[in-house]
């Protein structure tokens, strides 16, 4: 879905958020989601904290994880949980065992096998399946912190591995999902915007490249959907468009 305005983009990830949350809490199970990591999502963080969401969500029934983390301390300016925290979970209701970090303090391995202790025990020993990840891009078509070309992408065992960012790319020791565990999910949503993501966008989704990590993302028995902007989206044609509004 391509939106014209980023604004209404944020809104139809914090819409598709709530929604779940509710389906979730109306059936008496908790709703697991694991954010993605980066820029691009701090806006419908922003929106989740303000009203109706913050209202509006059981927040008691959500279960934070993340679909990557960088291995550095949760203070740390480019931690994802402390972007989130910051835009979100400091304005919102949520308890803090409902909080399941990625511990990026610790040496990557360990925080490698620390997170996947945390979901095994969320999961009580069944399949690790989110109800939704949400995820973001790179230009090399990297998503979570799986990089192409590398053996990450070829992980079937484990949920959670230490990785390591191509030079340039910063902070570059890293802990992400695995594929196997993305692709479980029940619902996975790429959020992107920026004219700087419209190549990535057009490899990913019309050249249907599989060989690079976004393009892995294929959920076995769950929804898939791409949010774009207009910018992100300038090079696709022929797909569903989302007008949504001026
Ligand atoms: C991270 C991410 C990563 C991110 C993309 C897009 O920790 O960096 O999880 O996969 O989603 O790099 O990042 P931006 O949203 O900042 O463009």
């Amino acid at each position: 879905m391509i939106f014209r305005h980023r604004e209404q983009l944020f809104r139809e990830a914090a819409e598709r958020f709530a929604r779940a949350a509710e389906r979730s809490a109306a059936s008496g199970e908790r709703f697991s989601v694991a954010l993605a990591g980066g820029k691009t999502p701090i806006p419908m963080h922003r929106l989740l904290a303000e009203q109706p969401y913050r209202k509006l969500i059981p927040w008691a029934r959500v279960h934070l994880f993340w679909s990557d983390e960088r291995c550095v301390p949760p203070s740390d300016a480019a931690s994802n949980y402390k972007r989130a925290k910051t835009a979100l979970l400091d304005h919102v209701p949520l308890p803090q065992g409902n909080v399941h970090r990625i511990p990026g303090e610790r040496e990557p391995q360990a925080s490698a096998r620390s997170y996947e202790t945390e979901l095994r025990t969320f999961f009580r020993g069944e399949r690790v399946r989110f109800d939704l990840v949400i995820l973001g891009v790179g230009a090399d078509g990297h998503t979570a912190s799986l990089f192409p070309d590398t053996p990450a992408l070829r992980e079937e065992h484990r949920l959670a591995v230490a990785t390591t960012a191509p030079e340039g790319t910063e902070p570059r020791k890293r802990v992400s999902l695995t594929l196997p565990v993305i692709n479980a999910a029940r619902s996975v949503l790429f959020l992107v915007t920026g004219s700087e993501k419209a190549d990535i966008v057009h490899t990913v989704l019309e050249q249907g490249r599989r060989d690079l990590p976004a393009g892995r993302v294929c959920p076995e028995a769950g929804r898939l959907t791409w949010l774009v902007d207009v910018a992100a989206g300038s090079r696709l044609s022929g797909i569903s468009r989302a007008e949504s509004g001026g």
